[in-house]
């Protein structure tokens, strides 16, 4: 699967290094280097998933709107905390809303990096919720996360959005309290 990631931070570069082992990863930048970087609408016209691990004030309506995203599976990892760090901002970005012409999938955000280098736990695999109206391309990003470990939860529509996005500050509030090394477990019966 080719597979662009837009911003080469440290969420950018740990899925990026987590994929690049059984997919073609290609890193999409504000200012591309000579190693294989590229713009970011050069990576999202040459990839099959586009993934957005930019800061969540970066996406905007012109930046979303500059991209060939068109048809194409695009994964939502971003999370708008508020500048004053006191939890969500409910009028962030809606790349839905934004991107109507792409299927788009929100995961990887409501989960630390470091969970995204290693979410294996002695008592299993973190879950990775994962929410889109698109059944086919969230079936895909579920695969995805689930090659690097993860256990895929399908969490519902593209309407769940923000929840995930409460779960990330619901995350991030726990890692205050118990660090960085936790995830979320799945149960069922
Ligand atoms: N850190 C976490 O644990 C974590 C976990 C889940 C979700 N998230 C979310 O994932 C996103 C990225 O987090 P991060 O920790 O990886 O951040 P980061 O290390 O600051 O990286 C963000 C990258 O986005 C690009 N960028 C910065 N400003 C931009 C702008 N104005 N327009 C376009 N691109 C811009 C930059 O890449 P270039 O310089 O290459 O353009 C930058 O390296 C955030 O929305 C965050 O809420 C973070």
């Amino acid at each position: 699967m080719k597979i662009a990631i837009l911003g080469r931070g440290q969420v950018g570069q740990t899925l990026g290094s987590a994929w690049s082992a059984s997919h073609d990863v290609v890193f999409g930048s504000r200012t591309p280097n000579s190693d294989g970087e590229r713009s970011m609408s050069e990576a999202a016209s040459w990839a099959d998933v586009v993934v957005l691990t930019t800061p969540s004030s970066a996406v905007t309506a012109e930046f979303i709107g500059s991209l060939p995203l068109s048809g194409k599976i695009v994964v939502d990892a971003t999370n708008p905390i508020k500048a004053d760090f006191s939890g969500v901002d409910p009028d962030g970005p809606n790349v839905g809303a934004l991107a109507p012409d792409a299927r788009v999938v929100k995961a990887f955000n409501s989960i630390g990096v470091d969970l995204m280098a290693n979410p294996r736990f002695p008592d299993g695999n973190a879950a990775l919720l994962v929410a889109s109206d698109d059944e086919e391309a969230k079936a895909t990003v579920i695969a995805l996360g689930e090659e690097i470990g993860f256990e895929g939860v399908d969490a519902g529509g593209w309407s769940a959005f923000r929840n995930l996005e409460n779960a990330a500050w619901l995350w991030i509030s726990l890692s205050m309290k118990h660090g960085r090394g936790i995830g979320f477990k799945f149960m069922t019966r």
